[in-house]
């Protein structure tokens, strides 16, 4: 019990990531402040820390989870992942979000000015994503590689702060949208555009989370010991 409080949120999510929707149930940040203990993420953001233990412990979302051992992947193999699995995705679903967003926006907006807000957000999201994930696929993934093949090869530290700072950018917009739709939670009268956005955006959140705990908790650690 004591031992869940004093390790990392990172720790805690890289062995085992069906605890990320317990973290994100809390908005407890596990992929850009998850160097942070339970306990003191916890003291930070008010949060009582023995439930959020108490819900660790009794973690039922592991059966339905299959965890992949990412820890024990090369980097090469992790950057590609990363990819294959989460670029593919967000570039899959930028336009379809952003046109619910729009439509949203548009029919509720005055009634609802959260709605034109959301929008907002998440048409800087698409585009600083879409520039970051170039920057990612372009210059920090294949400096990752050729570090892996050749140890003499001279790392640009810049690029991969640079990353990190924009990880801590999109992280806190999209907690802002999180906290705006209250938790991906529709009002009554919501019509099924409106659900499905928040259906969406719930998703694309889970999926960015657990693609920026990849990258910074688990790939770039890994370029040290390259
Ligand atoms: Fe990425
Ligand atoms: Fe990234």
């Amino acid at each position: 019990m004591t031992e869940l409080k004093t390790k990392t949120i990172a720790e805690i999510v890289s062995d085992d990531i069906s605890t990320a929707s317990i973290f994100k149930k809390y908005k407890l940040d596990f992929c850009c402040g998850g160097g942070k203990t339970v306990e003191n993420a916890c003291k930070k953001e008010n949060i009582n820390v023995d439930d959020v233990v108490n819900d660790l412990l009794n973690n039922t979302s592991k059966k339905e989870t299959p965890n992949l051992n990412f820890k024990d992947w090369s980097a090469e193999f992790l950057a590609d992942y990363i990819v294959y699995v989460h670029h593919s995705y967000v570039k899959q679903n930028l336009s379809i979000i952003s046109e619910f967003a729009d439509k949203v926006a548009n029919v509720h907006g005055q009634h609802e000015p959260k709605t034109i807000e959301i929008a907002q957000i998440f048409s800087t999201i698409s585009s600083e994503l879409t520039s970051h994930m170039g920057k990612e696929e372009f210059i920090l993934f294949p400096a990752i590689k050729a570090k892996a093949d050749n140890p003499n090869f001279e790392f640009d530290e810049k690029t991969l702060s640079l990353v990190k700072e924009e990880h801590e950018e999109v992280g806190t917009m999209i907690k802002k949208i999180q906290e705006l739709s209250s938790d991906f939670t529709p009002p009554e009268w919501a019509c099924n555009t409106f659900k499905a956005l928040y259906f969406k955006l719930e998703e694309f959140t889970n999926d960015l989370y657990q693609h920026i705990h990849l990258e910074n908790n688990i790939l770039f650690p890994k370029v040290k010991n390259l």
